[in-house]
């Protein structure tokens, strides 16, 4: 039986005065139920230490959304695993669309940023994910399949023991369009099968989460699905009623 794992992406959202209002509200919103869901909060780096302070006490843990692959050196500007683990960070995303079509990201330097997440023993939480253009040319799966072995060759599986993988669509991410459930859990089955060719027992236990325009009146159709174990929330994640319901959708 895998966990359910929801985990709000903030991207480059929010200030002091809303991540005090938000976090609030979720701690009060979220402070019972939770044994069968992990919630994760991934707000900007700048705010990780507020959200820690005000999630002490509760279920909420903490997420970061982007890191270096090296732990520390002349890296003006970027932020490694060994700082967020200062700040009790357990998940960090790795690979995110937004990394890797706007920061010119490739899977081998996302393989480096899992690997150095995993060698600070949090749990990487690799996005992978198709273009429109790509799945209208009938590449999506391939397209994953590559985005996923190029962090199984660099890593190798036994570094996934413990890691998150995150589908997300780029076609669906902030644009209010949502994989139907089916096509999310046909990609999510495939993604298990890729995994499963490298270690049965692994694949079985691997949380697979979906992200891309998740809301409070998808969420839990999209959960239901054999293969999707929870979700990676951008937008609705920064409006604590819509989170909380996308949190109690696990069923
Ligand atoms: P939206 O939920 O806003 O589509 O964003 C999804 C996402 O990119 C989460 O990482």
């Amino acid at each position: 039986m895998r966990r359910a794992l929801v985990a709000a992406n903030w991207k480059m959202h929010g200030s002091k005065a809303l991540v005090d209002e938000l976090v609030d509200r979720l701690v009060a919103g979220l402070g019972q139920g939770l044994n069968a869901v992990d919630i994760a909060i991934c707000p900007p780096a700048p705010y990780l230490q507020q959200v820690q302070e005000l999630a002490r006490g509760s279920e909420l843990l903490l997420g970061a959304q982007n890191v270096h692959g090296e732990n520390s050196g002349a890296f003006t500007g970027e932020v490694s695993a060994a700082m967020l683990a200062d700040f009790d960070v357990r998940f960090v995303l790795v690979g995110h669309s937004e990394r890797r079509n706007l920061f010119a990201e490739d899977d081998l330097l996302v393989a480096r940023k899992f690997a150095a997440v995993s060698g600070q023993g949090q749990i990487p939480v690799l996005c992978v994910g198709e273009s429109l253009q790509e799945r209208e040319a009938g590449q999506a799966e391939t397209v994953v399949q590559e985005q996923l072995e190029a962090v199984l060759a660099h890593c190798g599986v036994g570094a996934f023991a413990d890691a998150v993988i995150a589908y997300e669509p780029v076609w669906a991410i902030g644009t209010g369009r949502t994989a139907s459930p089916e096509q999310a859990q046909a990609m999510h089955a495939s993604i298990r099968g890729i995994l499963a060719q490298h270690d049965k027992e692994l694949a079985e236990k691997t949380r697979i989460v979906y992200g891309g325009s998740v809301k409070a009146d998808n969420a839990a159709q999209l959960f239901a699905q054999a293969d999707i174990d929870g979700g990676l929330i951008g937008g609705a994640s920064l409006d604590a009623t819509a989170f909380i319901q996308i949190c109690n959708s696990v069923s």
